[in-house]
């Protein structure tokens, strides 16, 4: 086993709208998409399609949802021995909207999700144990995310932290314990109550957190590109242009790419060059998981793009 995603999956349920409605106000919309998303499991997808072995450990509800959700992650290879579904709880569904600039505002409803438990990671251990990398998010409880970091840590295995969605109750010192946090631009913003605005606003954001001791900090800036900061180096990767159709789940794309060439070439700012471009493929068709490269299309893409 490669890489170890210990986090969540939802089910998308993608409004393409002109407008949002007003209070009490109804409103139609010109089109809507469901799909198998989750950052935990849209990671763990962009990492498998591109050839990673990948284990996921989430828990899914007791509805029609379920299967479908594992038959999913099975269909990209995933590893599903330790997925669990929670009697009585439904699966976690994200409502999303769409806007015509392509813009997305995301609801989630964690469900399921906030069974995933400390005692999960434990039952899985032995098979954790074998992986290179864990990758993590936020929709799953914060305690199991600490003691996914400790467990790491005792095992010498890499960690992701993707503080996502923001929480302002995380506890930087366990961010401190991952080799790598990435954030994109508005969770950086949240965390650390700083503007974000310019270059200069994230960098200045970015070394208060910097100063705390986090080693490795990769900001996703949208159609802006991404960058890399440590104490004493700052990294700028330039954006690929596309015509942007939903940027929906495409920090998540930005993360299972990175993760995927990182743990072959441990080369930073290469593997966040190929993430960046997988996950401009990814803003120019619909859905998360539905809009990412497969192995093929990537190759062709790095191709075009002589990388
Ligand atoms: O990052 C995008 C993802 O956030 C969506 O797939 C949605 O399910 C939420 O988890
Ligand atoms: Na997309």
């Amino acid at each position: 086993m490669d890489i170890a995603v210990i986090g969540s999956n939802m089910v998308d349920l993608i409004a393409y709208i002109n407008d949002m409605p007003k209070m009490g106000e109804t409103l139609e919309a010109p089109d809507f998409k469901m799909g198998c998303g989750g950052k935990g499991a849209n990671q763990a997808v962009a990492a498998a399609t591109l050839g990673a072995k990948v284990m996921m450990l989430t828990k899914v509800g007791d509805d029609i949802f379920a299967e479908n959700t594992i038959r999913n992650l099975k269909q990209y290879g995933i590893n599903t021995d330790y997925v669990e579904s929670v009697e009585g709880v439904s699966s976690g569904v994200a409502p999303i909207f769409v806007d015509q600039s392509s813009q997305n505002r995301i609801l989630i409803i964690k469900g399921a999700n906030q069974y995933l438990k400390p005692a999960d990671i434990d039952r899985a251990a032995e098979q954790l144990k074998q992986c290179k990398l864990f990758i993590l998010q936020l929709e799953i409880p914060l305690e199991t995310v600490y003691y996914a970091i400790d467990f790491a840590n005792s095992h010498g295995i890499q960690v992701i932290l993707n503080p996502a969605p923001a929480s302002k109750t995380l506890d930087i010192r366990y961010a401190c314990h991952c080799d790598f946090f990435m954030p994109n631009e508005t969770e950086l913003e949240i965390l650390t109550g700083l503007p974000v605005q310019s270059m200069e606003e994230i960098q200045a954001a970015a070394s208060v957190l910097l100063s705390k001791g986090l080693k490795n900090l990769i900001v996703t800036l949208g159609d802006k590109g991404a960058v890399w900061l440590t104490e004493d180096k700052k990294v700028f990767i330039e954006p690929y242009p596309v015509k942007a159709v939903d940027t929906s789940g495409a920090g998540d794309a930005f993360i299972g790419c990175f993760a995927y060439h990182y743990i072959q070439s441990h080369d930073i700012a290469e593997s966040m060059k190929m993430a960046s471009l997988f996950a401009a493929y990814s803003v120019t068709g619909q859905g998360t998981q539905s809009s990412y490269p497969n192995k093929d299309q990537f190759e062709q893409l790095k191709q075009q793009h002589q990388c």
